[in-house]
C-alpha cells in the first residue's frame, strides 16, 4: 500500500517528529561473518533510505542518534570508521540535501569532534540552512543528561532567575530548541531503552521497539512502525473522553 491509500501513512496521522535510536549495526555484521565497521556501512545506507522515506511521507523532523558522549569508549578503530563514514555521508548527501529543501542540524558537542568532521559539518548546517521541509537533525557527540547541564549553565550565564524558569523555557536551550517533541521514538535491535537519548523532551514520546538490526531497518519497517504509531491513543495524562471531545468527536 502506498502513502496515497494508506490512511495511516496520511500526513495528520504522522509524527511530526520521529527520533530514532539506530541499534545493532554490530551485530548485524557479525552474524554475517562481517566487520562491524562493514555493519556500520550497511547502516549509513539505512540512514539514507529512511531519510529518503521520511522525506517523501513529510515527516519535517527527524533525529537520529549517531553517536552518543559513551561512544568515544569503543575501539579507536571502530570511532575513525564512523566518523570517516559520517564525512562520506555529509559530502554525498549536501546536494541532495539542498534540493529537497532539507535542513541539517547537530544535536550535541560539536567542537568536542574530530577537526575535519567538525569543519564539514559546520558547512553542511550552513550551506543548508535554509532548507524548509525537513529538519535533518544528527546526535553526535550527544547525551541527554549533558545536554541538560549545558542549558542549565547558559540559563545561568544568560543571568536568568528563578522566575524566568519554565519548561518552555528549558526547552528553548536545548538543541532541539524551535522544534516539536519527538511523538515517536523508535529503537531497532531489541534493546528496550533510552540510553540517554532526548530524555527531556520524550516525556510524552510513543515508544517502538523492533527486533530488527539498524541495517535491515528498511523501507516496509518504518512504514510499519508509522502504521503501529497511527494507531496509539495519546491522552497527555486526560481522559479518552477529555481527547474525544477536543477532536470534535463526541
Ligand atoms: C549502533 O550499532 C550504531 C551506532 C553506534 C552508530 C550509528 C551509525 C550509523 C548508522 C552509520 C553512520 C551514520 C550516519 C549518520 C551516516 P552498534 O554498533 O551499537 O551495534 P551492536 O549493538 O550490535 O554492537
Amino acid at each position: 500500500m502506498t502513502s496515497q491509500t494508506n490512511p495511516s501513512l496520511s500526513p495528520e496521522n504522522l509524527p511530526r517528529h520521529l527520533a530514532i535510536i539506530m541499534d545493532g549495526n554490530g551485530r548485524w555484521a557479525q552474524a554475517r561473518g562481517m566487520s562491524r565497521t562493514e555493519g556500520h556501512r550497511a547502516g549509513a545506507n539505512t540512514v539514507r533510505d529512511v531519510v529518503t522515506r521520511c522525506r517523501e511521507l513529510g515527516i519535517p523532523h527527524l533525529t537520529l542518534y549517531a553517536f552518543s558522549s559513551e561512544n568515544w569508549n569503543r575501539p579507536q578503530s571502530e570511532v575513525s570508521a564512523l566518523f570517516s563514514l559520517l564525512l562520506e555521508f555529509i559530502q554525498k548527501e549536501v546536494p541532495r540535501m539542498l534540493r529537497e529543501g532539507i535542513s541539517l542540524k547537530v544535536f550535541g558537542d560539536i567542537d568536542g569532534l574530530p577537526v575535519a568532521v567538525r569543519t564539514a559539518l559546520k558547512l553542511a548546517i550552513k550551506t543548508t540552512a535554509r532548507g524548509r521541509d525537513m529538519d535533518l537533525n544528527l546526535a553526535l557527540n550527544y547525551g541527554s543528561r549533558g545536554e541538560i547541564v549545558r542549558a542549565v549553565r547558559n540559563m545561568m550565564a544568560d543571568g536568568l532567575g528563578p522566575e524566568d524558569i519554565s519548561e518552555e523555557r528549558i526547552s528553548a536551550y536545548l538543541y532541539s530548541s524551535g522544534q516539536p517533541d519527538p511523538d515517536l521514538v523508535i529503537r531497532t535491535s531489541g534493546e528496550q531503552r533510552l540510553s540517554n537519548f532526548l530524555l527531556y523532551q520524550c516525556a510524552y514520546s510513543e515508544l517502538y521497539f523492533t527486533t530488527k538490526p539498524w541495517p535491515a531497518f528498511d523501507k516496509e519497517s518504518l512504514d510499519q512502525a508509522l502504521c503501529d504509531y497511527a494507531h496509539r491513543q495519546r491522552r497527555f495524562g486526560r481522559t479518552q473522553e477529555q481527547v474525544d471531545e477536543q477532536k470534535g468527536r463526541v
